[in-house]
C-alpha cells in the first residue's frame, strides 16, 4: 500500500512497525535510499541530525513526497525547528527533554515527537507534554524485551519504539510485545553499505524486516 501524505505520522508507524534509521552523509545517496527502502516496501525513515548533510538530506527525502521522513538526534529547540523546516514530520530525540517536548506541542508547531525514555520517571515527564508514545533507547543496555514486559502492566497507556542494539535477528521478540508500536534501528543502513554502495542490500535488509512484520501479523491473527 502506498504511502499517504495525509496519514497521521505515528498512525504510519504503527501500521508499518518499522523505523529505519539512517545516518546519511553524502547527500548523493539520498535518493537510492529512497528507492531502496521503497524496494523493500517501506516507504518511511528517519535521517538522524548527526553529520553537515544531514539537514539537505531530510529536505530532499521529503521533498520526493513519496516517503514519510521524521529527523532523530533532536538535541535541542533549534534542531527541531530546523528539521520542521526541512520537512520532518515527525522528530526523535535521544533524550527525555522538555523544552523540546513542549516547542513539538505548541498549537502552531503540533509535530508529533518520540522522545528517549529509559525509566518510568522519564516515561511519565513526558506524558506530562501529552506523549504517550516514547522511543526506549538504548534498548538491548537498557533490558530491552524484559523490561517493556515490565513497564506493560504499571504503563497500560504508553507505547514503545525500541531503538538501539537491534537487529533483524531481534527484531521478532519485540514485534512480539503488545507495548511496541515500531521497532526502529540502524542495522537497515550500515555506513559501510552507503559507502560502498551497496542500496541492492539496504533493500534487501528491509524487505526482510517487511516480512518479519507481516509473518507476525498473520501468525497474530492465526
Ligand atoms: C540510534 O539512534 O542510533 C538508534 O537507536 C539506532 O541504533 P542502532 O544502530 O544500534 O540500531
Amino acid at each position: 500500500m502506498p504511502f499517504s501524505l495525509f496519514s497521521h505520522p505515528l498512525a504510519e508507524l504503527a501500521k508499518r512497525r518499522l523505523l529505519p534509521i539512517l545516518t546519511v552523509e553524502e547527500p548523493a545517496h539520498v535518493a537510492p535510499l529512497a528507492e531502496a527502502l521503497l524496494a523493500g516496501g517501506l516507504p518511511l525513515a528517519e535521517l538522524t541530525l548527526r553529520t553537515p548533510a544531514a539537514l539537505a538530506c531530510v529536505k530532499a527525502l521529503a521533498a520526493r513526497g513519496d516517503l514519510l521522513v521524521g529527523a532523530g538526534t533532536i538535541r535541542s529547540v533549534d534542531d527541531a525547528k530546523r528539521a520542521v523546516d526541512a520537512g520532518a514530520r515527525f522528530l526523535v530525540t535521544p533524550a527525555c527533554a522538555p523544552a523540546v517536548l513542549e516547542w513539538c506541542g505548541r498549537d502552531d508547531v503540533r509535530v508529533p515527537v518520540t522522545p528517549g525514555c529509559v525509566t518510568p520517571t522519564e516515561i511519565e515527564l513526558a506524558g506530562r507534554y501529552g506523549v504517550k508514545t516514547v522511543k526506549f533507547f538504548p534498548a538491548s543496555n537498557f533490558g530491552g524485551v524484559s523490561t517493556l514486559k515490565a513497564y506493560a502492566g504499571p504503563l497500560p497507556d504508553v507505547k514503545f519504539i525500541p531503538t538501539g542494539g537491534i537487529s533483524e535477528k531481534t527484531l521478532p521478540e519485540y514485534l512480539a510485545l503488545k507495548n511496541v508500536t515500531a521497532v526502529g534501528g540502524g542495522w537497515f543502513a550500515p555506513a559501510a553499505d552507503l559507502r560502498d554502495g551497496r542500496f541492492d542490500e539496504i533493500a534487501k535488509r528491509v524487505k526482510a524486516a517487511v516480512e518479519i512484520v507481516a509473518a507476525g501479523a498473520a501468525g497474530t491473527a492465526a
